[in-house]
């Protein structure tokens, strides 16, 4: 912890002028300073200094703050790195604050410089090594090269050459009487028995491992060619003072400018693949190498975007290791979208096949919610044919989805994955609670009995477009040819009613086109009046009157194909208002199906405002929510 006084002392001799100045080209203009604003584009000078209050402003972006604000804001740096750069920049000593004693703490801090050191000794060794060295540039150029590397990329990564010597590096550290000690506990060397230092890194192609602020706290080292039995394909430094790997992510140091612009970061498995993309143009990327990502490295991302992409490999044990990384990045409350890669090729491979532009367009157009992702494992052969396997596989998505802290999104997949699995959003969600108040996680794994037989029937039946929705059209059309004349409420007949109901509503799409057109000839009368159920029968198109004299014959019985469809109807002659009230709340709850679906593929666009859209949604399911409840807790399949 730094020290309250200690920062107060610092800001006192900070002038924004000096900071701002090594960014922005800025004027005097009386007691001010302008210029233009680093945040936006823009051609008049709207950003203003004002050197007596420390703080800077646009009057365009109306972006605002001080020193240790505008450090932040243009170099992404957090809180505390702000200010240790302004500390360094005006060679102020900040006084940091400490649970052990004075001397444990220089220690520590001495400790930590020390590593630093010895960190960008070895990375201009390294460099040296791959630049000067006719070993480096024989072998390590043109690994490089072989990689598609061009000498920009290498120069702005880095990048570094270990020669095939188990000296190389401890002979100069030695001859340059630096602390042999300290390269050892930062894993550059390793001591034989007889106490004898030699180089870890040896005929290796050498990745540096920034932290946030630009310092190498790492290195990987990758063998040459591909991998061998004897040798690991990769060598990493250990966790150090300054080295916490599980808090770090390779590339965000390079990424961060861009991820900020771009309001999203791309996640890789792997080094090789950062900078193949970064060449390619696509810079807001970075690696959790390898390894499964950590609740530390999402904090990371955090600090620059809410919004993860995640490219995953084209093989199985790829994809299984993102399936894993999806829920907790969920849990952290981020938006997770995924592409997934064509089998046998990784980023890296695929952008080299397919060149800058073709790849940045295979990335638009194969990003998908990571529901979808999940969801063509339901579509599988295997899981096709087994309801149980099935059940199985929608309940790992519903555990995916009950990670999701916020309700409003939670409801949006929530409608979205009824869609996809063509399951009722009700029994979805009646799942999802139980899961969400689950804490014994072994429990989420049993399938309960209501999903099973769902499934079970679904996998059955699943009819691609649900049938309801005609049969509710036409138990409309019917309940009018019977009852148009009677009264609904008071002096409004159920004629009236209905045509209130559905005219000129462009929302509401009849899925069965006679009825369509039906009503489109209601709508289209000057004085809307009931023709009559002769008129229908009667009608001049064929397809009318065919419908009419189908649905007035007596031996037509609605509620035994209502029945089928899970969808409860009353005797139509015992109580035609309760049928017409159920019949109209099912075409509206269709309505708002409609409006949520069209919602919803919005939020698949850039640049809309997803916290507004998600208001909505969640308005419109909560209408939803009602109808339901009108329709007292009948289940209807949309
Ligand atoms: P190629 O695609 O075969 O050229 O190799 P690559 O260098 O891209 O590595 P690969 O795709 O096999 O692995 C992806 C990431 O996994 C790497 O960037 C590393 O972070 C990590 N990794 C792979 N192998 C090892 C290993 O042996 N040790 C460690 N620590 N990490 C590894
Ligand atoms: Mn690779």
């Amino acid at each position: 912890m730094i020290s309250e006084s200690s920062i107060e002392q610092l800001l006192n001799i900070v002038a924004i002028e000096d900071v701002v100045g090594d960014y922005v080209n800025i004027k005097r203009s009386g007691s001010r300073f302008k210029g233009s604003c680093p945040f936006h584009d823009e051609k008049t000078a709207s950003f203003i200094l004002t050197p007596s209050m420390g703080i800077y402003k646009c009057f365009g972006c109306q972006k605002a703050g001080n020193s240790v604000g505008f450090l932040m804001e243009i170099e992404q740096y957090s809180y505390v790195e702000a200010l240790k750069a302004l500390a360094s920049k005006y060679n102020f000593e900040l006084e940091e604050t400490f649970d052990g004693t004075k001397e444990e703490y220089e220690a520590g801090r001495l400790k930590k410089q020390n590593q630093q050191v010895a960190m960008n000794y070895a990375l201009q060794h390294f460099m040296t090594n791959l630049w000067d060295k006719e070993e480096g540039k024989a072998i390590g150029q043109s690994y490089f090269k072989q990689r598609g590397y061009s000498t920009a990329i290498i120069k702005k990564w880095q990048l570094g050459f270990a020669s095939d010597s188990w000296t190389n590096l401890y002979a100069a550290v030695k001859k340059d009487k630096y602390d042999l000690e300290t390269f050892a506990d930062v894993g550059l060397l390793r001591k034989k028995e007889n106490e004898e230092f030699y180089d870890w890194y040896r005929n290796r192609v050498i990745f540096p491992i920034h932290s946030v602020s630009g310092n190498v706290i790492a290195f990987a080292g990758r063998i040459l060619g591909t991998k061998s039995d004897k040798e690991p394909k990769y060598v990493n430094s250990p966790e150090t003072e300054l080295y916490h790997k599980s808090n770090v992510l390779f590339g965000m140091y390079q990424a961060k400018t861009a991820i900020k612009k771009a309001e999203k970061v791309y996640l890789v498995e792997g080094y090789t693949d950062v900078i193949s993309l970064a060449q390619a143009g696509v810079e807001n990327v970075v690696a959790s190498s390898g390894t499964a990502l950590t609740e530390g490295q999402i904090r990371l991302i955090k600090r620059f975007t809410n919004n993860i992409t995640v490219l995953y490999d084209g093989d199985a044990a790829g994809q299984k290791a993102s399936e894993r990384g999806i829920d907790i990045i969920l849990e952290a409350g981020l938006n997770v979208r995924v592409v997934a890669f064509p089998e046998g090729e990784d980023p890296d491979s695929y952008c080299q096949k397919l060149g800058p532009e073709k790849f940045a367009e295979f990335l638009n157009e194969n990003e998908q919610n990571f529901i979808y992702f999940k969801a063509r494992s339901l579509f599988e052969e295997a899981v096709l044919k087994d309801p149980i396997l099935k059940a199985e596989r929608i309940k790992d998505i519903l555990v995916s989805v009950s990670k999701i802290p916020d309700g409003i999104k939670r409801n949006a997949l929530m409608f979205e994955l009824s869609r996809i699995c063509e399951i009722d959003e009700a029994i979805l969600t009646t799942e999802l609670n139980k899961l969400t108040k689950k804490s014994n996680f072994d429990k989420q794994k049993t399938i309960s009995e209501e999903l099973r037989l769902i499934t079970n029937q679904a996998g059955v039946v699943m009819p691609k477009e649900p049938l309801t929705d005609e049969w509710q059209e036409k138990a409309l059309f019917k309940l009018l040819l019977e009852h148009a004349d009677k009264s609904f409420v008071g002096d409004t007949t159920v004629f009236q009613t209905v045509l209130s109901e559905f005219s000129n509503d462009p929302e509401l799409m009849f899925t069965n086109e006679v009825i369509g057109l039906i009503f489109h000839e209601l709508n289209e009368m000057d004085v809307p009046d009931w023709p009559g159920q002769k008129y229908y029968v009667n009608h001049s198109d064929s397809n009318i009157s065919q419908l009419a004299i189908q649905l007035l014959n007596k031996n037509y019985t609605l509620s035994e194909h209502f029945a089928d469809n899970h969808i409860y109807v009353l005797d139509e002659n015992s109580n035609f208002r309760h049928e017409l009230v159920s019949v109209v709340l099912h075409l509206r709850r269709k309505k708002l199906d409609n409006l949520i679906r069209n919602k919803i593929s919005e939020l698949e666009k850039s640049d809309v405002d997803v916290e507004y859209i998600l208001e909505h949604i969640s308005y419109l399911n909560e209408a939803k929510l009602r109808i339901a409840n009108e329709l007292g807790g009948t289940v209807y399949q949309i």
